[in-house]
């Protein structure tokens, strides 16, 4: 793995960052305390090329590689952490797997406009009764003989959907291929298939619930999506029926690298703002970046973030020579996850009182810096997959 980014790379990041600072981090508190989407700037990020940082320019994209994306994610994150999952979404879970998995007709349908930031995709795998067991998902699309060829009849629900509430085209996983008695929640592992669907916003039948009222993350909205009798036809099935669980977990390969990355910008937006403040605030007639004590959070935070951020290149730097990255990613996704939390509270009690304020950003931080050990597999789902990699052969 090379350290030394190159020309693109760093121009990305640096773009990234300027934008972040002079047009994200000034309004995250406003955003945070309204829970209001982002608009003007999922426009501006559009136009930088951040909705689709790893998509070739044919297809809409910024044509970069992983890292990149990673850099990228790590500076919008900073800036707003609502914004980053905003960003790594659309990226990751949406464009990435139409990319990888589309045929050329779904790319230029489905793909595009999405990779360009006009359109704005997301990921339906939870449900209600289905999180970390994946595979034991209760939707269920039926493939019927129709006027002009077969179609499917898509039933069912999936919550806490990321961008669910302002997305075009959601990619729904279903069961297509269930034995004789079973049931959602039957864990039927091998047994039954899944299939992975384009849907769009409109089709009849797809309806969405309001969004989500959450700890952190505000203006990032989630809901919960209905699909009653949504008629589909193979035009819409990614990757090829019976392959959907595969897409899925291919899919969160890459997307777990995007998770790490948000978690990796608010941790270090709290680190930066607790460097700021130690140098500032006097205590015992002196600043309190004087005290050992408060010397010593702030060289592990810093010796934290830079572990987290090594990891997430190595990652990176896999899915870019195309090699499987699973256990790297979830490696990397875990550390950083656990990590922001661990830096957001010690940067909290490097503030005192005022960490605890509603008037300052780092009570935001550590609210948001929560999530990232919970969505796109728990912290004890990264395990899982971590101790199968290090138990296999
Ligand atoms: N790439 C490709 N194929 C894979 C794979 C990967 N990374 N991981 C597994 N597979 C394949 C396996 O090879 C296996 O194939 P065969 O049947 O041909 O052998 C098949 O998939 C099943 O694999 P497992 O037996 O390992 O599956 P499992 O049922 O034991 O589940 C799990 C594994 C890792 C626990 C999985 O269920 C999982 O990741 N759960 C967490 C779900 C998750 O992360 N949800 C996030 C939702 S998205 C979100 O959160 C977005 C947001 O809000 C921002």
């Amino acid at each position: 793995m090379d350290l030394e980014l190159t020309e693109e790379q760093r121009m990305i990041r640096d773009t990234a960052r300027e934008f972040a600072k002079a047009e994200v981090e000034p309004k995250a508190k406003e955003l945070d305390e309204k829970g209001r989407w982002p608009t003007e700037i999922l426009a501006k990020m559009a136009e930088l090329g951040l909705m689709g940082v790893g998509i070739p320019t044919e297809y809409g994209g910024a044509g970069m590689d992983a890292m990149s994306y990673a850099l990228a994610m790590e500076e919008i994150s900073a800036g707003c952490a609502s914004c980053g999952v905003i960003m790594s979404v659309n990226n990751s879970l949406y464009c990435d797997p139409v990319y990888k998995f589309g045929t050329d007709a779904q790319k230029e349908r489905w793909l595009t406009p999405y990779a360009a930031g006009k359109k704005l995709g997301c990921f339906g795998l939870t449900e209600p009764m289905s999180g970390s067991d994946a595979q034991t998902m209760g939707t269920f699309a039926e493939r019927v003989p129709g006027g002009n060829g077969d179609k499917w009849i898509l039933n069912g629900s999936k919550n806490w959907i990321t961008n669910g509430p302002h997305a075009d085209t959601v990619i729904v996983f279903a069961i297509t291929d269930k034995p004789e008695g079973w049931s959602p929640g039957a864990l039927n592992k091998g047994k039954v298939k899944h299939t992975a669907f384009l849907v769009d916003a409109g089709t009849k039948g797809w309806t969405r619930e309001k969004p989500d009222e959450k700890m952190g993350i505000h203006a990032a909205h989630s809901c919960t999506l209905f699909f009653e009798n949504v008629e589909l036809s193979d035009e819409n099935c990614l990757g090829g029926a019976g392959n959907g669980f595969k897409v899925a977990m291919a899919t969160l390969d890459g997307g777990r690298i995007g998770i790490a990355c948000q978690a990796l910008g608010i941790a270090r937006a709290a680190y930066e703002k607790a460097i700021d403040y130690a140098k500032e605030r006097k205590s015992f007639g002196v600043p309190i970046a004087s005290h050992q004590a408060i010397q010593f959070m702030l060289a592990d935070m810093a010796t934290e973030l830079d572990a987290a951020r090594l990891l997430i290149w190595r990652a990176a730097s896999l899915k870019d020579k195309g090699q499987r990255h699973t256990s790297e990613s979830a490696i990397a996704k875990l550390f950083a996850s656990e990590m922001a939390t661990r830096v957001t509270h010690k940067a909290i009690q490097i503030f005192g009182g005022y960490g605890y304020s509603k008037e300052y950003s780092l009570e935001r931080h550590y609210r948001d810096a929560r999530i990232t050990e919970i969505y796109e597999g728990t912290s004890e789902i990264q395990r899982i997959v971590i101790a199968a990699n290090a138990l296999k052969g």
